[in-house]
């Protein structure tokens, strides 16, 4: 067991944020995990404790005076199989791209929309992850988590999750209470494609794909991923910044009498989810710097840390942005991204 004193995190967080940890340790087991907090128990009772995984929705705005605990539980186990599944349990410390290439590789179905999505296997559940029309509830089955207070290991089930647009219950009600130490996906022997969203049709076309499968799926996700949002080892960031909002329909159609061009999707409760990226783009901000803290110019949802702006400098920039947005449309968009 190796804790090291006031280190960097910056390698940590995809925002590339310079912040320090005053204790620092990694764990690739439960038990292992156990050992640490029992020796940090011993030695420092009221350090703060931090549970990290790919660091991929963060924003760090401070220093952590305590202890930075990194999951590096590892490994793929077939669970079981039957006539149209394979159940697959990952380690949560896998990194999430690594986990979808490997079901890829096997042509298994069900992720292969979710290609490129930065972070690991346990910040899956945590915020549902999704894209282009799939989430992790499609293909959820359970997870086990260690609970901190209790010393136990739970399981969760998927109704036991309460999964909603990018939430769960790991970010409401038992926020920092559980470590997620493994999840099991249900992946389709027969894959069900999702391509009607947006582009990935047209995607499939220009790359001359006959006949559809997991692979050519999760190749056009790539493609359409890397040409619009940025490669956080080249340019700091964490996804999208801002959650789509949803707002009622008359809301909506009040909106787009003096915006005919505003883009929203109407979902299956009758309101409507605005494109946040179409809202922030409008207010101007699309391709702003400011010192080292930015919004991408080819993804307005998305702010950037070009190489040295500080957390503060992010978050006061996203702070502009949602005044601006609410100043101009009446319309308060949530942040997806942790701040700490
Ligand atoms: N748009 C603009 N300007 C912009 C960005 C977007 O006008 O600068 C408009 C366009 O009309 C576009 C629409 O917004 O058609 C939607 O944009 P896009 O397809 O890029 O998706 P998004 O709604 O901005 C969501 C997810 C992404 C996910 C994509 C694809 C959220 C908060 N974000 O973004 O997830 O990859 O859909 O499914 O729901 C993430 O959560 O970190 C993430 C990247």
């Amino acid at each position: 067991m190796q804790v090291h004193q006031n280190i960097s995190l910056r390698q940590y967080n995809t925002f590339g944020i310079d912040v320090k940890a005053r204790l620092f340790a990694d764990f690739s087991s439960a038990e292992k995990l156990q050992e640490l907090l029992a020796y940090v128990q011993q030695f420092s009772p009221n350090s703060q404790r931090m549970i990290l995984g790919g660091g991929s929705n963060l924003l760090f705005t401070k220093d952590v005076d305590g202890l930075v605990l990194k999951n590096e539980i590892m490994g793929f186990e077939q669970q079981k199989e039957d006539y149209e599944f394979v159940y697959l349990r990952a380690g949560a410390g896998e990194n999430w791209n690594g986990f979808v290439q490997y079901c890829v590789q096997q042509g298994w179905g069900g992720v292969e929309n979710l290609s490129l999505i930065p972070g690991n296997v346990g910040a899956s559940p945590m915020q549902n992850i999704g894209a282009y029309g799939v989430e992790i509830k499609d293909v959820f089955e359970e997870l086990e988590a260690y609970h901190l207070h209790d010393k136990t290991i739970v399981k969760f089930a998927n109704k036991d999750c309460a999964f909603g647009y990018r939430e769960s219950v790991f970010k409401q009600q038992y926020k920092n209470q559980f470590v997620i130490l493994s999840v099991t996906y249900k992946l389709r022997k027969q894959p069900v494609f999702h391509t009607s969203y947006g582009a990935i049709n047209q995607e499939l076309e220009q790359m001359g794909v006959k006949e559809l499968s997991v692979a050519a799926v999760s190749q056009a996700v790539i493609n359409i991923r890397s040409s619009k949002l940025p490669d956080p080892k080249v340019i700091g960031n964490a996804g999208s910044f801002f959650k789509n909002p949803q707002i009622t329909k008359a809301k909506f159609q009040n909106l787009q009498s003096q915006f005919p061009a505003i883009v929203g999707y109407p979902l299956e409760n009758g309101d409507v989810k605005l494109a946040a990226g179409w809202l922030i783009e409008q207010c101007g901000w699309k391709g702003y710097r400011k010192g080292d803290a930015g919004c991408h110019a080819k993804q307005a949802l998305v702010l950037v840390n070009y190489a040295n702006a500080t957390g503060k400098e992010i978050f006061d920039l996203s702070e502009e942005i949602l005044q601006s947005v609410y100043a101009k449309f009446g319309v308060k968009l949530e942040k997806e991204v942790n701040i700490f």
